[in-house]
């Protein structure tokens, strides 16, 4: 049996026990062996759980954590903690991811650990692995995804005409939105989300103040009417374009010929072009309980199968980035994506 412990029961802390102990039968077929959690760490009173990082990370027994807390702290400390005691992290949380993923990543390897943070871009889908696997050979030279589950939900019930605040306050109680929901709405999560990304396959950490930043709460029920008579949609965009040398999040107005356009509600697109293999596209939940705590657990069953070494995550060791290039304004109130 292997034993984690998972940091923060919120929504997809407690997706992470709910997928271990509904797909008990399907995780013990790809681990071959069975895994239980045996920790549930929370700063609240919760029956059960426990409030002390240490009884954890001095557990031999605890082989991976799962940091689904949030935020900066205690996230930082107790993944730095968790790590120099040689248990691999997996995480959803990007902020750490944007902020400390690098450090984080290089103590990893100095305890022959991992730090996998798949959950953190996408949700369901798993993007980084494919990114980091499969195409790590290809030159990647534009990504342009619908990266916020949030904002793609509203503007979605937006356009079929209801409005930004019911939306959102919907988003928010299917466990959707961020605790703060400016940080989905003006484009922060969006922009942490593109830098993971676009410094994956650079190789140059970017960091999220760095991208270029406008959020959704700018676009009115008139702007939908415009953009349908143009046979367009309106969608919440991070786009990394290598040979301009930019990243931005910024509302699109995506062409009914684009992949992207048929992307509503909570769902995700991530579309990759790559110089030898083209347009990629990727689709799944971006936000929500279990989708997101799937692509936790599946970075569990990689760390536990590379037990002992450290899983190559593509943060480790990156310089800072540059961003050479400024997007140019949009001619109307709009960018427009080209298909
Ligand atoms: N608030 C985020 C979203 C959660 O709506 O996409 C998933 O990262």
């Amino acid at each position: 049996m292997i034993n984690i412990a998972i940091l923060g029961l919120g929504t997809v802390g407690g997706g992470v026990a709910e997928v271990v102990e509904k797909n008990q039968k399907e995780i013990t077929k790809a681990l071959g062996d069975t895994l239980k959690v045996k920790y549930i760490l929370d700063i609240r009173d919760i029956p059960g759980a426990v409030k002390d990082i240490n009884l954890i990370v001095n557990d031999p027994e605890v082989k991976v954590v799962c940091e689904t807390m949030g935020g900066k702290e205690p996230a930082y400390t107790y993944t730095k903690a968790a790590l120099e005691h040689g248990i691999s992290v997996c995480t959803s949380n990007k902020e750490l991811v944007d902020a400390y993923g690098v450090e984080l990543s290089g103590i990893a390897r100095q305890h022959n650990c991992s730090y996998l943070f798949e959950a953190s871009v996408g949700g369901g889908i798993p993007i980084l692995r494919t990114l980091r696997e499969s195409c790590g050979h290809e030159n990647i030279t534009k990504i342009a995804g619908i990266l916020n589950g949030t904002c793609n939900y509203i503007l979605t019930n937006m356009k079929a005409g209801k409005d930004f605040a019911e939306a959102l306050k919907e988003a928010q109680e299917k466990g959707f939105a961020e605790r703060n929901p400016a940080a989905d709405v003006e484009g922060h999560d969006t922009a942490r989300k593109i830098a993971i990304l676009a410094s994956l396959v650079s190789g140059k950490k970017y960091s999220y103040e760095q991208v270029e930043c406008e959020g959704i709460t700018n676009i009115t029920r008139y702007d939908f009417a415009d953009a349908e008579a143009k046979g367009m949609s309106i969608k919440l965009l991070g786009v990394y374009d290598a040979n301009e040398g930019t990243v931005i999040v910024a509302p699109y107005l995506v062409p009914n010929t684009s992949v992207l356009y048929g992307v509503n509600d909570v769902f995700n697109g991530i579309l990759i072009h790559g110089t030898q293999v083209d347009n990629l596209m990727f689709y799944g939940r971006g936000a929500g309980k279990l989708p997101t705590a799937s692509a936790i657990v599946a970075d569990v069953i990689e760390c536990i199968r590379e037990q002992g070494r450290t899983i190559p995550n593509g943060f480790d060791g990156l310089e800072p980035a540059e961003v050479t290039g400024k997007a140019k304004k949009p001619s109307g109130k709009f960018r427009i994506l080209e298909a």
